[in-house]
């Protein structure tokens, strides 16, 4: 089945190597950088040219198919000790986003099925877990579109989008779904500091789609609510643990106590893969701290006091008591009256 609004990939795979749309030059130049090694897709990660949850796992996946790919060239009958440490240090590339690992440990599962030349099964799985990832953005943007009544107004934080995933997008793909079914009459985002994913990437990838979208700083979410401009607001996750806690992009958590002090509902969308069920609650999530200078500075220029220090936590933990509901591709979940653990994962 073919959607409309969807023409954005950050993430392709072509003559053996991986083209990445390089997210810190959006919306000005769009740069694809092409990969070889392992050790440049854990640059790649740390320094911000893909992000999101699940857009991190599927790049990691074909990180591990290039190392695999190098290292059987040069030692055929024992390459996979000569990857183990590039695989650990990807793993550590960003510790919030579970994706991550989740994608690495799948893609290692393989290696016991491997007997030769290790490319072929490899890549096999690294696409199949490309795939099962727009496909479960479609799902989900059909089950978050069922929620919505008619003529939402929703806002959304960061870019859970296409961008961020391997198409489509989470929240984002709720709202491609919602605005193609006539329910979405208004898309707010969030310009969200200090990387202006909203401003940068949400804006852009909307507009790409030619959905229409007005972006606002972050401190304007409470007027923008207590106006009455909001019905919806809906976000992505990074990880989310057993108890149906959240972790988000800086600023969620706010949006979530907001939103309930104002009667504005609160949708997180993310697919399985995203879910940590080994974590009881949002207090065990390791949450990045970045650099400073992410804050102190704007496109490499000073703009805060000469000596002023910075916090620069990339994420926060929303409590499960503020999401009214958590779509996932296996179905729907009220975290307020259950766990995770009805969606039958473990
Ligand atoms: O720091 P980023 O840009 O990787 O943060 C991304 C987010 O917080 C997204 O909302 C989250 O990864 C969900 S992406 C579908």
């Amino acid at each position: 089945m073919t959607h409309q609004y969807d023409t954005v990939r950050p993430i392709n795979w072509h003559n053996e190597q991986l083209h990445l749309l390089d997210q810190r030059k959006l919306p000005h130049e769009q740069i694809t950088m092409i990969l070889e090694q392992i050790s440049d897709v854990t640059e790649a990660i740390k320094n911000m040219v893909v992000r999101g949850a699940p857009a991190i796992g599927i790049t990691a996946a074909y990180g591990v198919v290039l190392a695999a790919k190098n290292a059987y060239a040069k030692h055929s009958t024992n390459w996979q000790a000569f990857i183990k440490n590039d695989i650990q240090e990807l793993s550590q590339a960003r510790p919030t986003a579970i994706n991550l690992i989740w994608a690495l440990e799948r893609m290692q599962s393989k290696f016991t099925e491997i007997n030769g030349d290790p490319v072929s099964i490899l890549l096999k799985e690294a696409k199949l877990i490309h795939q099962e990832d727009i496909d479960a953005n479609y799902k989900m943007g059909e089950l978050g579109t069922e929620l919505l009544p008619k003529n939402c107004r929703v806002l959304t934080h960061c870019n859970a989008g296409a961008l961020a995933t391997g198409g489509y997008g989470t929240a984002l793909g709720v709202i491609r779904s919602g605005y193609a079914a006539g329910k979405i009459t208004e898309v707010y985002a969030d310009e969200t500091r200090p990387w202006l994913q909203g401003a940068r990437l949400t804006a852009w990838e909307l507009l790409q789609d030619k959905i229409p979208v007005t972006l606002s700083v972050e401190g304007a979410a409470a007027s923008l609510m207590r106006n009455k401009m909001i019905d919806w607001v809906i976000v992505g996750s990074d990880r989310i643990t057993a108890n149906g806690d959240v972790a988000n992009k800086i600023g969620t958590y706010g949006l979530a106590v907001l939103a309930r002090q104002h009667g504005v509902k609160f949708m997180v969308v993310a697919p399985t893969s995203t879910v940590d069920m080994n974590l009881a609650d949002g207090n065990q999530v390791e949450i990045e701290t970045r650099s400073m200078e992410e804050v102190l500075t704007l496109d490499g220029q000073n703009v805060a006091a000469i000596g002023a220090k910075a916090w620069n936590p990339s994420f926060d933990i929303t409590p499960a008591e503020f999401v009214d509901f958590i779509v996932t591709e296996k179905g729907v979940v009220e975290p307020k009256s259950s766990e995770m653990n009805i969606l039958g994962l473990t």
